[in-house]
């Protein structure tokens, strides 16, 4: 259970990244309302950067993503449904000029792809745990082409039979207090 200190939508505070995934397959009706929610993401020029690569666990492509990722990572994600490589177009489409926020509107398109997962019920946990160059090489990603972040999906498992090292990790984390994120008229850096 999360507080915050003014009232918002629950779907914001309800949003976490658990671990514990039951390996359950998930089908294109439970997966693409996730990948249709990034979608709808706002971005500079309506550019819509973000593109999403992905392997169901039962495709002969899945070990390509599985392996990508940290020891750490494999240790959980072993029980996704899904794996997602995020990339992100560094150029604008209409003038080829670098879109300076691909990166920026790519992760408000994770975050729709979140909430919309979350909503439903669902795993959606982000990872920077893996080895970018090799997704990079993989994947055949030229240099128009950002590597983001990966994404793992599932259904909601057992934290039981999570690592024994994993369980006490898997409860919702708190936020900064907004005094340190919010400044109004000035900077403060301290
Ligand atoms: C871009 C990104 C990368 C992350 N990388 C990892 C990761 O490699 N492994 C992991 O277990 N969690 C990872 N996380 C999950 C964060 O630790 C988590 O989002 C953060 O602690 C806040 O918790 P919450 O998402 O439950 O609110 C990542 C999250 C994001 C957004």
């Amino acid at each position: 259970m999360r507080n915050s200190n003014y009232k918002i939508n629950k779907i914001i505070l309800d949003r976490w990244s658990p671990r514990a995934m039951s390996g359950e397959e998930l089908n294109d009706d439970e997966l693409m309302p996730l990948f249709e929610a990034a979608r709808w993401a706002p971005s500079s020029y309506n550019n819509q950067s973000w593109r999403f690569i992905y392997a169901k666990r039962d495709s002969k492509h899945w070990n390509k993503f599985f392996n990508l990722l940290i020891e750490f990572n494999q240790q959980w994600c072993k029980n996704a449904a899904v794996l997602v490589l995020v990339i992100s177009k560094k150029t604008f489409d209409h003038d080829g000029q670098l879109s300076i926020t691909h990166s920026f509107d790519t992760g408000a398109a994770c975050e729709n792809l979140a909430l919309e997962g979350c909503s439903r019920g669902l795993v959606v946990h982000g990872m920077q745990g893996f080895d970018y160059e090799k997704a990079k090489e993989i994947f055949e990603i030229s240099d128009d082409y950002e590597i983001e972040a990966m994404i793992a999906i599932g259904k909601k498992g057992n934290e039981k039979n999570l690592p024994e090292g994993l369980k006490k990790g898997e409860v919702m984390s708190d936020r900064k207090p907004l005094n340190q994120i919010v400044f109004e008229n000035i900077f403060d850096e301290k």
